[in-house]
C-alpha cells in the first residue's frame, strides 16, 4: 500500500449516474485486477473505497456510481484537481487460475475491476457477462469489446440484451454446452450470492468473487471488515475483496 497525492486527468459521466475519472501520479502499489483504491475527501472521516477499472505506468482509471454526499462530490472535481489516495488496497483476482475458458460477470458498480482482468487475461477465449438494470445504466460495453472478449449483456428490464440477470444469460449459455475454466465476479451482494448458488454449486464451477464489504481504514487495521469464511475470519479490505468460491459462507 502506498499513500500518494494523484492529480485528476479526467472526469466525466458516463451515464446519468456513472462516473469515469483518471488520476496521474505514483500508482506502483497497484499490481493485480480486482485492488482497489481509497480516496480521502474533505470534510469525511472515512475515506471511500473504489476499484481499480485499469492501470498504466502513471495513471489509474475508476469508475464510480454517484451514491451519497462522498461521490456527489467526486463528480464536481475537475483535471487538475489533487486527491489523497491509497493505492493497491486488497488481494486482487488471482489470473493463474483462469483456464483455456474464463468467464467473467459483473454488475453495476461491480464491472469495473472486470475491465483490468479481462485485459490481463488477453490471450484466453474470455466471454464476459455484464447486467444492467436498463439500457440507460450501459457502459463500457465497447472498451470490454475492443479487448477481443465475447460479450454478453443483460439487462433486468429487457431494454437490452438478455432479458433478466447475468445468470439467466450464463443458463443460456450453458444450455447451449458451453465450458467454463473458471469465474471472476464482482457485483452487489444478492447478485453474488445468485451468481455463487447458479454457476458453483449447481454447474461446479470454481471461481473467485469480490465483495464491496463497508471499510473503516481499508488496509487492515481496524478489523471493521473482518468475515467469517471456511479458513477463519478475514478482513475484505487486506485478505480480499476477492475469496475464492471453496472457502465462502454466506
Ligand atoms: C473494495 C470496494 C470496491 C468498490 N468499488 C467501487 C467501484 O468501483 N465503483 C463504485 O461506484 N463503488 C465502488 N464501491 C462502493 C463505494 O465505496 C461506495 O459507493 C462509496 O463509498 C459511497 O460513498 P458516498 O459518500 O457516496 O455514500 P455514503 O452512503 O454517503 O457513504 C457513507 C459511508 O458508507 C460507505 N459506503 C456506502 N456505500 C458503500 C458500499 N456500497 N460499499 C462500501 N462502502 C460503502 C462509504 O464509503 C462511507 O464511508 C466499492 C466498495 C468497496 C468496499
Ligand atoms: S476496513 Fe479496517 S480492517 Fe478492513
Amino acid at each position: 500500500m502506498k499513500q500518494e497525492i494523484l492529480t485528476i486527468t479526467e472526469n466525466r459521466q458516463l451515464t446519468p449516474s456513472t462516473w469515469l475519472m483518471r488520476m496521474a501520479g505514483d500508482v506502483s502499489a497497484i499490481k493485480a485486477p480486482g485492488q482497489f483504491i481509497n480516496i480521502r475527501l474533505d470534510g469525511h472521516f472515512l475515506r471511500r473505497p473504489i476499484s481499480v477499472c485499469d492501470v498504466s505506468s502513471d495513471e489509474v482509471t475508476i469508475i464510480y456510481k454517484v451514491l451519497g454526499h462522498g461521490t456527489e462530490e467526486m463528480t464536481h472535481f475537475s483535471p487538475g484537481a489533487k486527491l489523497d489516495v491509497l493505492t493497491g488496497l486488497g488481494n486482487g483476482y488471482d489470473l493463474d487460475d483462469a483456464g483455456e475458458r474464463p468467464l467473467l460477470i459483473g454488475g453495476g458498480v461491480g464491472i469495473p475491476p472486470l475491465y483490468l482482468a479481462t485485459r490481463c487475461l488477453a490471450k484466453a477465449d474470455t466471454t464476459v457477462i455484464l447486467g444492467f438494470n436498463s439500457e440507460d445504466e450501459i457502459y463500457y460495453v465497447d472498451e470490454f469489446e475492443k479487448l477481443g472478449a465475447r460479450v454478453i449483456v443483460a439487462t433486468a428490464d429487457g431494454s437490452r440484451g438478455v432479458r433478466g440477470f447475468v445468470t439467466d444469460a450464463f443458463r443460456e449459455l450453458v444450455n447451449k454446452g458451453e465450458i467454463f475454466t473458471h469465474f471472476y465476479t464482482c457485483g452487489p451482494e444478492p447478485m453474488l450470492k445468485a451468481v455463487y448458488e447458479r454457476v458453483y454449486e449447481k454447474a461446479g464451477i470454481s471461481g473467485q468473487m469480490s465483495f464491496e464489504e463497508r471499510m473503516g481504514c481499508g488496509f487492515g487495521a481496524c478489523m471493521g471488515c473482518s468475515t467469517k469464511t471456511k479458513n477463519g475470519n478475514k478482513r475484505i479490505c487486506k485478505e480480499g475483496p476477492v475469496l475464492r468460491t471453496e472457502e465462502i459462507i454466506w
